[in-house]
């Protein structure tokens, strides 16, 4: 495993009350696998990434868990190890590629800085570095667009240059936090091949967050559910494409048309909105949207178990042997 991520809790202290958009996190990525992370807005995905991370906003704070990346416990390092990791080992694309794109900065300058300053390369190398990095993730003329100014590419072209910037350190795992949410569907195809494309050629492992399942299922290796601040359902993403088994799983995966079974009414089995994390009910934070919930799911929140093909956190699941 190149990532171990242990008991991890975040906590914010609000005015309103408490609230814990990381409630017990675990999970690993394997040495050049996919995981991606899925789950509605709100459920505390941005969160495990920036905890990975050791970002976490104000007032939010991880209370407890540990970050291991390769045999190192990322949450214990000292601040300079820290920002060494961040764009070194771990490279970092989110949606907008302007929140970490500097404006008034070259292109090309900004992703020979990262090969200059994480893999030591020389001046001269380093920029030859950012123009190949450019053709590599398919934009034409290279030689040209690293002399550009974000302002003066589209957003594909973008958000290709913040996944040029944070691939440029040759980072052993990639986040990437809703990489195409911003847009439109023909560039997001082209951004899952970029990813996929990418980790053919350097064998990086990726952690792939969005709110898009389907998205996810045609990128991931394994697929990880969270819901409330926990994840309800882990496994091999035909596993849970195709074969679901926590309610709000086969909630998600119903109201995907080409993915959901199509029987009785999808959307139906995930009605009512993401709680309130202040306000989070007994037991199952799922259940009151439940179409399967009982008694039991009303007292005590179920742990995440291995059922047989997977690790799922639901009462009403139980362990059955892998179908082969
Ligand atoms: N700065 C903040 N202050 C207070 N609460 C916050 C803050 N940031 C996040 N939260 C809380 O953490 C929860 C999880 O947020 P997070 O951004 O991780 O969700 P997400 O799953 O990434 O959603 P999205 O799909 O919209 O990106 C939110 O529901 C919110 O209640
Ligand atoms: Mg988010």
């Amino acid at each position: 495993m190149l990532l171990s991520v242990r008991d991890l809790r975040t906590r914010f202290e609000l005015d309103e009350g408490e609230l814990w958009p990381v409630n017990g996190v675990s999970f690993s990525v394997g040495t050049g696998e996919t995981l991606g992370l899925v789950g509605e807005s709100g459920s505390g995905k941005s969160m495990v990434a920036l905890s990975i991370l050791d970002l976490v906003p104000a007032p939010g704070r991880i209370v407890s868990g540990e970050v291991d990346l390769g045999g190192e416990d990322l949450l214990s390092m000292s601040g300079a190890a820290k920002r060494r990791v961040r764009g070194g080992e771990i490279g970092i694309v989110f949606q907008d590629p302007s929140a970490s794109l500097n404006p008034v900065y070259r292109i090309g300058d900004q992703i020979a800085d990262v090969a200059r300053l994480h893999r030591g390369l020389g001046r001269v190398e380093a920029r030859r570095e950012a123009v190949h990095l450019l053709g590599d993730l398919g934009i034409q003329q290279p030689e040209k667009r690293a002399r550009a100014y974000p302002f003066e590419l589209s957003g594909g072209m973008r958000q290709r240059a913040q996944i040029a910037i944070a691939i440029a350190g040759r980072p052993r795992l990639l986040i990437a936090d809703e990489p195409t949410t911003a847009l439109d569907a023909t560039v997001q195809a082209e951004i899952c091949d970029l990813l996929k494309h990418v980790q053919g050629e350097f064998g990086m492992s990726i952690l792939l967050i969005s709110h898009d399942l389907a998205l996810v299922a045609d990128v991931a290796d394994r697929i990880m559910v969270m819901y409330a601040g926990r994840i309800v359902e882990v496994g091999h993403w035909t596993a849970i494409t195709q074969e679901p088994r926590h309610p709000y799983t086969k909630g998600l995966i119903g109201a995907i048309p080409h993915l959901g079974a199509g029987s009785g009414s999808p959307l139906e089995a995930i009605a009512g909105t993401v709680p309130d994390l202040t306000d989070l009910p007994d037991g199952c934070p799922f259940h009151p949207r439940c179409p399967e919930a009982g008694e039991d799911c009303r007292s005590a929140v179920p742990r995440l178990q291995d059922v047989g093909d997977r690790l799922c956190a639901c009462y009403r699941v139980k362990h059955t042997e892998a179908v082969t």
